[in-house]
């Protein structure tokens, strides 16, 4: 074809290839796994978010073949026309028994939660959202599909928040949200969830938080953010996804009033135009919560591997962020340096991906190493030894 998008494509796809952005796909020949088979390789897995190793665990694989037993393959239907099943209803109230709140209603994916939430809790212009600059892609994306007045604060910069709040145009504002990961996807970092609470109560807004990669990794239960800062309350909106810890497949959840859930259900548009959740997503979700409720030694395991690699890496003198999540950022500055590293760690038998602009920052691309319960201590040391021998090729990852 030789259109001129097809030219314009080609072009731009020249130009990620020439500067060594491009990014290239492996194909994961085993399932997600600490150890896994990789482009015909072993590999150590050490970019997954598959924190409580649960996305091949027997009791989740078994609850999802009886639920494709059960009701089949999918509702062939959105939820209000006839696509409401009973497993849809039971992994809402596993959601509500796990987190603690009032309601909850399950999205196909924790990025249709988010576009699901906020452009229809703030729709228009009299309406205020307030952002931290560092949250996720779905959350930026989100807030576009809104109308409503943008306040982007420096990351965890609550003074700034605070200014931004006290500003004539948000004083004036209808429904205001504030809106924070609780853990940074890129960074690793935690939000500052007592004194975020504290600022919405004192200007009126509602708090959302996307515990993506804090549900069933932080608080000693795994119950999120909320849970390890003991600031559990019932007007704090969360929405979250099983994609990760929770068995690693998809599916999203917000959990929060009933009134929320209600309204959302009436008016929120990827609930009321997109199908539900999978059968076997809702009963494989509702068994890795059950793993994760009886075995708290996987988060006890998680800690403990999280401990000895972040301590691996600062032995290393690696550039990082200090942090107490399994998410290590090693930031190494330009993306065709993270990506040059990511195939030097693949040949070592690592796989870690890099993540360049616009993931990040200009300038600081870097290698984000995830942690599982699953990884045994020699996985993380060979991690730890492909890591020295590819950061003294590659200075620029040392501080
Ligand atoms: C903070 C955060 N929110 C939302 C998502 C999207 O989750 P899902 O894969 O369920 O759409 C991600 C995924 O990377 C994330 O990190």
């Amino acid at each position: 074809m030789s259109t001129t998008l097809e030219t314009t494509l080609a072009a731009e796809l020249k130009e990620l290839r020439d500067s060594g952005q491009y990014k290239q796909a492996n194909e994961l020949q085993r399932p997600q796994s600490p150890r896994t088979k990789m482009d015909g390789r072993d590999i150590v897995m050490l970019s997954s978010n598959n924190y409580l190793d649960l996305a091949d665990h027997p009791q989740v694989l078994a609850a999802a073949r009886d639920a494709i037993e059960q009701y089949g393959m999918g509702t062939a239907s959105v939820r209000f026309i006839c696509g409401t099943m009973t497993c849809h209803l039971e992994l809402e109230k596993k959601v509500c028994e796990f987190i603690g709140c009032e309601a909850a209603t399950t999205f196909i994916s924790c990025w249709d939660a988010n576009v699901g939430l906020m452009p229809t809790l703030a729709p228009t212009k009299e309406d205020a959202i307030f952002t931290d600059a560092l949250n996720h892609a779905s959350i930026i994306d989100a807030i576009r599909l809104s109308k409503a007045q943008r306040f982007i604060y420096k990351h965890r910069d609550l003074k700034q928040l605070e200014e931004m709040l006290n500003s004539p145009e948000a004083k004036g504002a209808r429904n205001k949200l504030i809106v924070t990961d609780g853990v940074f996807s890129m960074e690793g970092d935690v939000a500052d969830l007592p004194e975020l609470k504290e600022l919405a109560t004192k200007h009126g807004a509602v708090l959302i938080v996307d515990e993506s990669h804090a549900t069933g990794v932080l608080g000693k239960t795994g119950r999120g953010t909320a849970e390890h800062f003991g600031v559990q309350d019932a007007d704090t909106i969360q929405t979250s996804t099983m994609g990760k810890a929770l068995g690693g497949s998809c599916g999203g959840y917000v959990a929060a009033s009933q009134t929320v859930c209600d309204y959302l259900v009436q008016k929120s548009r990827p609930q009321l135009f997109s199908n539900a959740l999978p059968p076997a997503v809702c009963y494989g979700s509702m068994a890795a919560i059950d793993v994760l409720m009886n075995e708290p030694q996987r988060l006890e395991k998680l800690r403990a591997n999280t401990k000895h690699f972040r301590a691996g890496v600062a032995e290393l003198g690696l550039k990082t962020i200090d942090g107490i999540t399994p998410i290590v950022p090693v930031i190494v500055g330009e993306t065709a340096t993270a990506i040059q590293m990511q195939k030097a760690l693949f040949e070592e038998g690592v796989f870690v991906s890099g993540f360049g602009y616009p993931v990040v920052p200009k300038g600081e691309a870097r290698l984000r190493c995830q942690i599982s319960a699953g990884h045994e201590t020699a996985d993380l040391d060979t991690a730890l030894a492909a890591l020295k021998k590819v950061a003294d090729k590659f200075p620029e990852s040392r501080a």
